[in-house]
């Protein structure tokens, strides 16, 4: 009788850490994440890397889970004892189920010093991308015009992405949709406090927008604060709806077909 129960909605996370889901907190295992996703109508989960090493890990959930697809990454914050190169990401992207390159770009916030490392990392990355013509996942924290300029730059327009957990101004939005990118909200567009965030939602055109949980952190009001997992982007879809005066269905579907059309169409 479960497939009753099923929520006849279609969501989809576009970016998750399944890999980094600490069980004894959220008291279920793997298969008790997935099965809450698909019993709240999620259609589609993008494990996010943020280490290289990470792949093989998140390889080993998408191998046994149709439904669940990969990226090949190095987050700005992540130190590594070698730069890997654009031509050894392109190789691992390769991998069936990796259908993007990050998460890349620039994190001034938690970074000091001369960052000219992570910009040249940034770059490689994008080239990276251009290389497996695979879209790109943006991580960007008080480095909007660096971002901007590197991306177009290295004419990252050509292979497009998503600008992830977005919490940047109109401005920055208007940029990135010049650039072809999506934009992807998280449970933080719930938050009280997130009142510029939130108008970003407002003007943005719903053919440009993503949702994602990025669990396990953030998660949407009412489990601020407790693990986040992929079945709570609900909340992220339900207060995206409120906001845009849109049926729920709607803001679900447009925003499963944009996730195809981004990950799944090249592959
Ligand atoms: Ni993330």
């Amino acid at each position: 009788m479960k497939s009753s129960l099923k929520s006849s909605l279609k969501l989809s996370d576009s970016h998750c850490h399944l890999h980094m889901l600490e069980w004894d907190k959220l008291e279920t295992n793997l298969e008790g994440v997935i099965e809450a996703a698909e019993q709240n109508g999620i259609q589609h989960m993008l494990c996010v890397g943020t280490l290289i090493e990470d792949l093989s890990t998140i390889l080993e959930i998408t191998n046994r889970y149709p439904h669940i697809y990969a990226s090949v990454g190095l987050h700005p914050n992540e130190a590594t004892e070698r730069e890997p190169e654009a031509k050894e990401i392109a190789a691992l992207a390769s991998a069936a189920k990796v259908v993007a390159i990050g998460e890349t770009g620039l994190d001034y916030y938690r970074s000091e010093g001369d960052l000219k490392w992570q910009q040249d990392r940034f770059r490689t990355h994008i080239e990276a991308a251009r290389m497996s013509q695979k879209p790109l996942i943006i991580h960007t924290r008080q480095a909007r015009q660096d971002t901007i300029q590197i991306l177009k730059e290295c004419r990252a327009s050509e292979i497009g992405g998503v600008f992830h957990c977005f919490t940047e101004d109109w401005e920055t939005a208007k940029q990135a949709l010049d650039l072809g990118f999506y934009i992807s909200f998280s449970g933080i567009i719930t938050f009280k406090n997130a009142h510029e965030i939130q108008e970003v939602a407002k003007k943005l055109p719903l053919s440009s927008i993503l949702i994602e949980t990025d669990c396990p952190y953030l998660a949407p009001v009412p489990h601020r604060g407790k693990t986040n997992q992929p079945s709570y982007v609900k909340y992220v879809a339900e207060y995206l709806a409120h906001l845009k005066n849109l049926p729920l269905e709607e803001v679900a579907h447009q925003t499963t077909q944009n996730f195809e059309k981004l990950f799944l169409s090249r592959l």
